[in-house]
């Protein structure tokens, strides 16, 4: 199975930046690089923060330059979505019966929980009892089977003060619903944190990557504000192989010489030393 994941998309309605950035434009050529180099992907993953704030002309604007998007969409909630816009625009995306966007799937690597992790009113992740519950009895209905997580807001704290505190609140509790079940649980993919950070939580290795059109720099002398930066986006190309998981990230907009490594594109000394 092949999995593009992208996120952090920040729509903004048409004609209109975000910082100065155009997320649509990007977004356009992401889309435009997804389809010419992986169009077979089987499943394509947005992890939230779809829109900047939420309007229905942002949802729109989405709506439209997904459009084109040739493999299949799985849509997550971010901090600055609104559930409600979010649903007028995608119908057919996956609701849990309180109303939740949360979803199931099971694809041939294993059962896919895509979780809803938005209290509107707060940047922090947010997951309730009625969530965790679901989340419990989802965990308890796999079986053996593996399982792969989906969220925006990442259940820890990564180091950096302004981001950590917009994680998620519910840490401790959210922690005990996936404890027992952790040796099933092959991977979490999360937003969020705009820029490239994996790891491992609990036994559980995780992954998440720059955003569509702003990111977040790597600064830990910050302790108040949320540092923004313009380092390039990206999506990850996600390979699910019987005994391992790989995760490409690639900066699509890269605009720097590609050249094959039996030449060299400077006939420079050292290069010739290198490789007489
Ligand atoms: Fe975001």
């Amino acid at each position: 199975m092949k999995m593009i994941h992208l996120t952090d998309t920040h729509f903004v309605p048409k004609g209109e930046t975000l910082y100065g950035g155009d997320p649509r434009q990007t977004l356009m050529r992401c889309v435009e690089d997804i389809n010419r180099q992986h169009g077979d992907a089987d499943l394509c993953v947005i992890t939230g923060d779809l829109t900047h704030w939420g309007e229905p002309e942002a949802f729109e604007s989405l709506q439209e330059s997904l459009a084109p998007l040739r493999p299949p969409l799985q849509l997550l909630i971010g901090n600055h979505d609104k559930r409600e816009e979010f649903l007028r625009w995608f119908p057919q995306q996956t609701v849990d019966k309180s109303g939740f966007v949360q979803g199931v799937r099971d694809f041939a690597p294993g059962r896919f929980l895509f979780l809803d992790t938005v209290q509107e009113g707060t940047p922090a992740g947010w997951y309730c009892e009625t969530r965790q519950a679901w989340l419990a009895e989802r965990l308890e209905d796999v079986g053996d089977r593996p399982v792969y997580l989906f969220m925006h807001h990442p259940p820890f704290r990564i180091g950096l003060e302004p981001l950590d505190r917009i994680s998620l609140r519910q840490k401790e509790a959210f922690a005990a619903v996936v404890h027992p079940h952790r040796a099933k649980i092959k991977h979490l993919f999360f937003g969020h944190i705009h820029r490239p950070l994996s790891g491992n939580w609990l036994g559980i290795s995780f992954s998440t990557l720059r955003a569509i059109n702003h990111q977040c720099w790597l600064d830990f002398t910050n302790k108040d504000a949320i540092a923004g930066s313009f380092e390039p986006p990206a999506y990850a190309v996600v390979l699910f192989e019987d005994d391992r998981l790989i995760v490409h990230t690639h900066d699509f907009l890269d605009a720097s010489v590609k050249f094959s490594l039996a030449d060299s594109p400077v006939k420079d000394w050292a290069v010739r030393q290198a490789h007489p």
